[in-house]
């Protein structure tokens, strides 16, 4: 039996790597999938190969939010499940980084993250075994080195506030973030390998496996948080980051 038969799941970033690894494995567990992204093409692509419903989102506007979710109720008649992995990047450090660049780190990834919860937790709250799974990243936990200051500050925000609203929507809906290390996706396609296309051995060696992680790495943590394997968890904050972050 797949262990998402039954469930009606919105995926936000689901247009590319860790959310769309996730919109794939979710699909083939049994789910329906509402694929949510602002590249509304790339979220149809993602839609037509698994059988979803693509909505365009601009997760940091909440008239676009309230829009996107009610469209995705009626799309699969409710919602039972929520996976935030839309988020940007910026490896900009302390005296690189605009307070704009900060505004709009922390409007994506922490006030993304919150508009969408607030849009869905009535409908989850009505649901039985209601999930939400944030992404958070490593660096939330304990940062790499210098730089990256609004990304890090803006994960360090979606880890404690995963426990926050965790408390707050139980017992109804479990809420629980997955902090990744380096995966190989778009977003990190640039920093992350060398100019010779291998990865950049200063960060590989940072991490107990000596690699980073494949899109479905994540998905597969993603898919144990939100099905009933994992029905005694929530409010953790689980590393999957190939060790990095454990010594
Ligand atoms: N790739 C990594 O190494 C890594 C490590 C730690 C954490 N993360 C986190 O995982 C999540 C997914 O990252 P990824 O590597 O898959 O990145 P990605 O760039 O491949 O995908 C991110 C998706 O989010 C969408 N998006 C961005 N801003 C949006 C907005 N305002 N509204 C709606 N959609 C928006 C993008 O269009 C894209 O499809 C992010 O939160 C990221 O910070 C990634």
């Amino acid at each position: 039996m797949a262990r998402l038969t039954g469930r009606k799941i919105i995926i936000t970033g689901g247009a590319s790597g860790i959310g769309r690894a996730t919109a794939h494995l979710f699909a083939t567990e049994g789910a329906a999938v509402a694929v949510l992204d602002r590249s509304a093409e790339a979220a149809a692509e993602v839609a037509r190969a698994i059988g979803g419903t693509a909505i365009a989102v601009d997760v940091a506007d909440p008239a676009s939010v309230d829009s996107a979710v009610a469209a995705a109720a009626v799309a699969m008649g409710g919602v039972d499940g929520l996976v935030n992995a839309a988020g940007i990047f910026s490896a900009a450090g302390l005296l690189d980084s605009t307070a704009d660049l900060f505004t709009r780190t922390l409007a994506i990834n922490v006030t993304g993250t919150f508009l969408m919860i607030q849009a869905v937790a009535p409908l989850l709250r009505q649901a039985a075994g209601a999930t939400i799974v944030n992404i958070g990243s490593g660096v939330g936990l304990t940062p790499t080195g210098p730089g990256s200051t609004a990304y890090v500050a803006s994960k360090g925000g979606v880890i404690a506030m995963t426990k926050a609203i965790a408390m707050e929507l139980a017992p109804d809906v479990r809420v629980n973030v997955v902090c990744p290390g380096a995966v190989e996706t778009p977003m990190t396609a640039g920093f992350i390998r060398d100019s010779s296309g291998e990865f950049a051995r200063g960060i590989i060696r940072r991490y107990a496996l000596e690699r980073a992680a494949q899109p479905e790495e994540l998905a597969a943590a993603i898919l144990f948080l939100t099905c009933a394997e994992s029905s005694f968890v929530t409010g953790i904050a689980l590393p999957v980051d190939g060790g990095r972050t454990f010594h």
